[in-house]
C-alpha cells in the first residue's frame, strides 16, 4: 500500500475516499514488514457511533496521537478519562453561560466591523487581489486570542502586518502533520538532536508559551488589583476564558489539581487551536461555494434581507435572534461543512479487544482513524447526489432544519467528545457572512487551482485567490 499511497498524497482526501469506497467503508493499513505499524480506516458511520458512543470507553487518544500532539500538554483535546472529564466539565459550564456568550458575541461583531469590513473596503477601492483565506484566519486567530486570553494581536489591518505567534501557529500546525508523514524514528531523533523542523517546533512554541504566559500574567495581576480593591463591577466586566475559568466553581472532587499556571496554559493553546483554524476553513469553503453557486448566493442575500428590520439596516441589526432564523443560510453552512470538514480525520486508540459492527477484529493498541472527510460522500447517506452541493437537503417541508444524528454529519464529532464550540461557531460563520454578502460582492480569481492541503486542518492549498466589488443593494 505505501507506493501507492506515496503516489497519490498530493490527492490524499480524494484518493483515500474512492479506496474506502471501493473496500465497503473500511479498510486495514499495514505498513512494511517489523514496523508493526497496523491502522484501521473506516467511513463506515456504524464503526463510528460504536467508536465515539457506544463504545466509548474503550477508545482513547492513544500514545502516538499523545506524542505528536505533545505541545497541547494535558488540555481537553489531549487528554483521556478523569483529565478529560475535569477540563470537559469545566469549559462546559463557561461555555453555557449567557454573560461569556454575550460577551463572545460582542467581541465578534466589534471585530468584523473594525477589521474585517475594513478591510475589505480598502481592497475593494484599490482594486486588490485579495487571498480571503488568509485574511479569514487573521480574523479568527485576532478574534479567538481576544475571546481565551483577552488581548488582540491584530493580525488583520489594512497591511497585513507579519505577527510572530500567527506565523507559529502556522509553522507548528504544518511541522505535525510531517509528523504524521516522517517515520517516528526519524522525526524522534531530529527532535532530540534538534536539528530540520524539529528544532523550528522548539523555536515556534517557545514564540506560542511566550504570548500565553505574558497574558495570564496579566490577567493574574489584573485578578489580584480587583481583590484589593473588592470591586464586584470591575470584576464582572472580565469575561475572557481564561479570567472567566478563575472565576468558575468546579465542583471539588472533580478537580484533580489547582487551576495553576500550567493548566492556563494548556487550556488556551488547546482553544486558540479549536477555535483559529476551524471556523476560518469553513468560511474559505463556504465563500468558494458561494462564487461557484450564485443561485444559492442569492437565495441566501434574499433572506438576509427579509430578516432585516427595514431595508436600510446594517447588518448588526439583525442580531443574535435574527442569525437564528437564517434557516436556508444555516443549511448552507452544513452543506459546506459536509463536503469540507475543517478536520478531515480523527485518530483513536482501541484499550481491549473488540470487534466493530463491520465485523472487522480490532486489537488492543490498534490505531483507529475514521475519515470525516470520506463520510460526507457516502452515498448510503446522502444519497446518490453525495457529491453535489444541495443547502436544500438540510430543509425540511416545514422549512425547518432537518437533523441529522452526529455519527453521520460528522463534522462537529460524535458522542461525549463532540464540539463544545459548535453554536458558536455557527453563530460566528453567519455573523462573517450576513457582513459580507450584504455589503460586498466576491469575484474568483480566473485559474486560480482550488484544491485541499493534506494537512490537520483542510485549507486550501494555494489560497483563496478573490477580488471584492461593492455590492450595489
Ligand atoms: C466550524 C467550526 C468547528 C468545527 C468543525 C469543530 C470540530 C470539532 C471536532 C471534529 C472535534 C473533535 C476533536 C477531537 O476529539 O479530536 C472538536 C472538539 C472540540 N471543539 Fe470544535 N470545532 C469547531 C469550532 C470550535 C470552536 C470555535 C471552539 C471553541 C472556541 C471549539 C471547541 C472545541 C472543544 C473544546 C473540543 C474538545 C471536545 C472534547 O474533547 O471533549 N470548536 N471540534
Amino acid at each position: 500500500m505505501l507506493p501507492s499511497i506515496s503516489l497519490n498524497i498530493s490527492n490524499f482526501h480524494e484518493y483515500s475516499n474512492s479506496i474506502l469506497k471501493q473496500n465497503g467503508g473500511t479498510i486495514i493499513f499495514e505498513g512494511p514488514w517489523l514496523t508493526n505499524m497496523k491502522i484501521v480506516f473506516t467511513s463506515n458511520a456504524m464503526n463510528v457511533q460504536h467508536i465515539t458512543s457506544t463504545k466509548f470507553e474503550n477508545y482513547g487518544k492513544g500514545d502516538d496521537f499523545k506524542e505528536i500532539f505533545e505541545v497541547l500538554g494535558d488540555g481537553i483535546f489531549r487528554s483521556d478519562s478523569h483529565k478529560w472529564k475535569y477540563n470537559r466539565t469545566l469549559l462546559h459550564s463557561v461555555f453555557k453561560q449567557v454573560s461569556f456568550q454575550t460577551f463572545i458575541h460582542k467581541t465578534f461583531e466589534a471585530k468584523v466591523d473594525s477589521c474585517l469590513l475594513v478591510f475589505l473596503d480598502h481592497a475593494c477601492k484599490k482594486g486588490l487581489q485579495v487571498d480571503l483565506q488568509d485574511v479569514l484566519q487573521r480574523l479568527t486567530f485576532d478574534n479567538i486570542c481576544s475571546i481565551v486570553l483577552g488581548f488582540d494581536p491584530i493580525c488583520l489591518s489594512i497591511d497585513l502586518p507579519e505577527i510572530a505567534s500567527e506565523k507559529a501557529f502556522n509553522q507548528l500546525e504544518d511541522i505535525l502533520l510531517t509528523r504524521h508523514i516522517k517515520p517516528r524514528f526519524l522525526w524522534k531523533l531530529q527532535k532530540w538532536l534538534q536539528i530540520g523542523d524539529e528544532k523550528k517546533f522548539v523555536e515556534n512554541q517557545k514564540i506560542i508559551d511566550h504570548m500565553v504566559d505574558t497574558q495570564i500574567k496579566c490577567i493574574r495581576s489584573r485578578q489580584s488589583e480587583i481583590k484589593s480593591k473588592i470591586n464586584m463591577q470591575d470584576k464582572l466586566q472580565q469575561f475572557d476564558l481564561l479570567t472567566t475559568i478563575m472565576n468558575t466553581e468546579v465542583e471539588k472532587k472533580e478537580q484533580p489539581n489547582s487551576i495553576d499556571d500550567k493548566f492556563l496554559r494548556d487550556t488556551a493553546i488547546n482553544l486558540l487551536a479549536a477555535g483559529r483554524d476551524t471556523i476560518s476553513s469553513s468560511l474559505a469553503w463556504f465563500f468558494w461555494l458561494m462564487a461557484t453557486h450564485p443561485f444559492v448566493e442569492a437565495k441566501i442575500l434574499e433572506e438576509i434581507k427579509e430578516n432585516l428590520p427595514s431595508k436600510e439596516s446594517n447588518w448588526k441589526e439583525l442580531g443574535k435572534e435574527g442569525l437564528s432564523k437564517l434557516v436556508y443560510l444555516h443549511g448552507a453552512l452544513c452543506e459546506t461543512l459536509r463536503l469540507y470538514p475543517p478536520i478531515p480525520f480523527e485518530h483513536k486508540c482501541a484499550m481491549k479487544f473488540d470487534v466493530l459492527p463491520s465485523g472487522h477484529k480490532i486489537k488492543s493498541n490498534t490505531m483507529i482513524v475514521y475519515s470525516l472527510y470520506s463520510m460526507g460522500r457516502v452515498e448510503e447517506i446522502w444519497g446518490e447526489d453525495c457529491l453535489e452541493f444541495k443547502p436544500e437537503r438540510w430543509i425540511s417541508n416545514k422549512g425547518g432544519i432537518i437533523h441529522v444524528p452526529s455519527y453521520k454529519f460528522i463534522a462537529f464529532n460524535a458522542g461525549p467528545r463532540s464540539c463544545l464550540g459548535k453554536d458558536i461557531s455557527f453563530t460566528e460563520m453567519k455573523m462573517v457572512v450576513v457582513a459580507i454578502l450584504l455589503n460586498y460582492h466576491i469575484q474568483l480569481v480566473e485559474e486560480h487551482p482550488i484544491v485541499p492541503s493534506l494537512s490537520v486542518i483542510l485549507h486550501m492549498k494555494h489560497g483563496l485567490k478573490i477580488m471584492v466589488k461593492k455590492r450595489i443593494v
